[in-house]
């Protein structure tokens, strides 16, 4: 019996397996096992501890050089970790720098895990490293069919996160259909961000409303500049208000056109300013010069459409008044500033805009001189139609007469009738 279990080790040992993984008495019993005991090698094929040279017996001790003992107590075999036990497992591993040889990957993975929320958390069912990262067939981060990829672990915290939310706030699922979220699904956009740009992925927390103001600014640094430039950046340092999140959201954030807010900018303010006072007046003149500056703008925009309909080349009128148009999109972001910035654009936009006014002036004198040479064209057509006309009643005349007089053989024969 004894012989028998021995020549079955040596045989499954050095039995073909799966490049790599030859030598492990672990992969060859298992691998003909049912489901649930095999799946772990299948996985292991593509596993990136795998192609690190890395063994079964790595995660969970055992000896893979023997049959009997693979599994025993004796040899260091534990059973399957569970749960939090994951976490000692596998970042034990990954705190060590000597241990993981790439030294782009951080080893900070277990730190951050046990002072974020997850790892704080005395509820069961708080994620570990093996609920977002898997335990075996484990790839890179950065490959797309890893579940952390930034279009995947969206549904990974969501599966958790969509329905919770503290009272009356909004809830995380909304950002599926928000601007940041739509971006990065439709567009596969990676600049857009997943819940992890905004949450953090190890040490998982909420920002407050100065910690969000750095996430934001991360990305939309024009806006962050503005804003730090401006009273309400000095605001948030002294007092934690105003926030990106008090005027913006943060789960459900939506897109606005520069069209859709004129006229509606003051109301913005009076959210948190009494109508009437300073800041209010601020945002009703942001309001009023941005309003004139693009009604002047469409102005322009339906000229040149007029020229071109009646063949005049608009060519630098127009790149004038898109230039102008750059500039005014830009107050959208200097708003943030909630001073006078904003004016400097508009001032340049201006510019622009009476440059490609004054080629209107020019194009609209081309236009009034080409209408008096078609005008003058119409007139001499007119005329050589007139005279066509006039001809072609004499000559009809002309007809008419010989037709009624008959044509001379006509004549003759009347004449030969009257004779007999
Ligand atoms: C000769 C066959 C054989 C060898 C060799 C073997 N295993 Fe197993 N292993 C089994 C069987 C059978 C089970 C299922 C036991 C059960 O369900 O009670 C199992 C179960 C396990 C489990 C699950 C235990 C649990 O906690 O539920 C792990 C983990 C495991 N093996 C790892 C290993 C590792 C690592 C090695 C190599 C060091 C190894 N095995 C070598 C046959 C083997
Ligand atoms: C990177 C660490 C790691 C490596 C390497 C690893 N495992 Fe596991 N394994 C785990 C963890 C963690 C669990 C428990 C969580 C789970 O079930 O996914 C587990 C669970 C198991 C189980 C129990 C499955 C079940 O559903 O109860 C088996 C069997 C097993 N591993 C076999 C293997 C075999 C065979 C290999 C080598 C081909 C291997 N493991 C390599 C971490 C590892
Ligand atoms: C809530 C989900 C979640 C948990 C729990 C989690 N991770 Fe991660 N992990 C991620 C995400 C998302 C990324 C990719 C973004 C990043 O690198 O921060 C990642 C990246 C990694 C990386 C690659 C880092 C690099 O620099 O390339 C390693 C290694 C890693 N995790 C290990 C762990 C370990 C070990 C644990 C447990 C202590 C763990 N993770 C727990 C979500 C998680
Ligand atoms: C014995 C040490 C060891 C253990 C235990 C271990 N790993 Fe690893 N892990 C490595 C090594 C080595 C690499 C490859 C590192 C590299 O080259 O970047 C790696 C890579 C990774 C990566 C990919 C990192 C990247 O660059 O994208 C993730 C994710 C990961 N491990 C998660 C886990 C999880 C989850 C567990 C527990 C189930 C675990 N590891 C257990 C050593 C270990
Ligand atoms: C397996 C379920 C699960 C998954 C997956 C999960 N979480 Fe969690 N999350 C929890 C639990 C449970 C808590 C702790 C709640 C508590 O203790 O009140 C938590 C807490 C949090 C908190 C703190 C909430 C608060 O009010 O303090 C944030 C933020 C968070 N998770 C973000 C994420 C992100 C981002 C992901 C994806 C990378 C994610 N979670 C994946 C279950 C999950
Ligand atoms: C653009 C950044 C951003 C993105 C993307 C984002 N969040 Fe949040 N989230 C926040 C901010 C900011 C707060 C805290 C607001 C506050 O002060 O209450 C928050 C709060 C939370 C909370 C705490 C409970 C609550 O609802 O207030 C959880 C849980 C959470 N987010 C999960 C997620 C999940 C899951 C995703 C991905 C589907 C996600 N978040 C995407 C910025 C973001
Ligand atoms: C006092 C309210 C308020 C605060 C605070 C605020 N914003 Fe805005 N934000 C606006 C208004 C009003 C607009 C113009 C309307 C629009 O596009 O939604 C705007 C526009 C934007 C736009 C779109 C710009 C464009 O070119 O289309 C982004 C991006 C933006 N804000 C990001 C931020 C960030 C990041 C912060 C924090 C640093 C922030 N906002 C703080 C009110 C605010
Ligand atoms: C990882 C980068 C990133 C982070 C972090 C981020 N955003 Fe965005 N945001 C984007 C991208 C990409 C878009 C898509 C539209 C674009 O290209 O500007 C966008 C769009 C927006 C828009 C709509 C812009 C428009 O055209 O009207 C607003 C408003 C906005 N984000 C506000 C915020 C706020 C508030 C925060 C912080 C709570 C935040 N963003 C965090 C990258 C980011
Ligand atoms: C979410 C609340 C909030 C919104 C919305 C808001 N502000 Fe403010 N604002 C503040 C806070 C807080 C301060 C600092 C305290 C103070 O001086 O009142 C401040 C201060 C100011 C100041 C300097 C102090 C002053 O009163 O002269 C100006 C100017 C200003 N805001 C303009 C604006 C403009 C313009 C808008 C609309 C585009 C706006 N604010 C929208 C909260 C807000």
């Amino acid at each position: 019996m004894r012989v028998c279990l021995v020549a079955a080790a040596f045989l499954l040992i050095f039995a073909p397996g799966v490049q790599g993984m030859t030598a492990s008495s672990c992969v060859s019993c298992h691998g003909a096992l049912d489901q649930r005991n095999s799946e772990p090698v299948r996985l292991w094929e593509t596993d990136l501890h795998m192609e690190s040279g890395l063994g079964c017996h790595d995660c969970h001790g055992g000896d893979p050089g023997s049959i009997d003992s693979a599994m025993s107590p004796s040899s260091g075999f534990k059973t399957a970790p569970s749960g939090r036990e994951s976490v000692q497992l596998c970042g034990g591993c990954h705190s060590q720098a000597d241990r993981i040889p790439d030294p782009t990957t951080a080893t900070d993975q277990m730190h951050q895990y046990l002072s974020g929320s997850h790892g704080r958390s005395s509820r069961s069912d708080s994620p570990t490293c093996v609920t977002c990262h898997g335990s075996h067939g484990i790839t890179r981060v950065s490959a797309p069919s890893s579940p952390v990829f930034p279009t995947r672990v969206v549904s990974l915290c969501i599966g958790c996160h969509g329905e919770e939310t503290a009272s009356g706030q909004p809830s995380p699922a909304l950002y599926l259909d928000d601007v940041h979220g739509r971006t990065l699904s439709a567009a596969a956009n990676p600049r857009s961000p997943a819940c992890p740009d905004c949450h953090g992925s190890h040490r998982a927390a909420v920002p407050d409303t100065r910690g969000a103001v750095m996430i934001c600014g991360n990305c939309h640094t024009m806006e962050y500049a503005y804003f730090q430039d401006g009273p309400h950046g000095d605001s948030l340092a002294r007092t934690g208000e105003p926030s990106c999140i008090h005027c913006h959201g943060y789960h459900g954030i939506v897109a606005t056109g520069i069209d859709e807010i004129i006229g509606q900018i003051a109301d913005n303010c009076q959210g948190c300013h009494q109508a009437g006072n300073t800041a209010w007046e601020t945002g009703r003149k942001i309001d009023e010069g941005l309003g004139v500056a693009m009604s002047f703008l469409s102005g322009l925009v339906s000229k040149s459409e007029d020229f071109r309909a009646s063949g005049v080349d608009t060519a630098e009128m127009d790149r004038l008044y898109r230039e102008a148009r750059v500039q005014l999109l830009q107050v959208e972001s200097a708003i943030h500033s909630v001073d006078s910035q904003w004016e400097e654009l508009t001032g340049m936009a201006k510019v622009k805009m009476m440059a490609s006014w004054d080629l209107a002036r020019d194009y609209n004198l081309e236009k009034g001189i080409r209408r008096v040479v078609l005008l003058l064209m119409a007139l001499l057509a007119a005329a050589i139609l007139a005279l066509l006309f006039y001809k072609l009643k004499l000559v009809e005349k002309d007809q008419q007469r010989r037709h009624l007089l008959g044509s001379p053989e006509a004549m003759q024969r009347e004449q030969e009738y009257r004779r007999k």
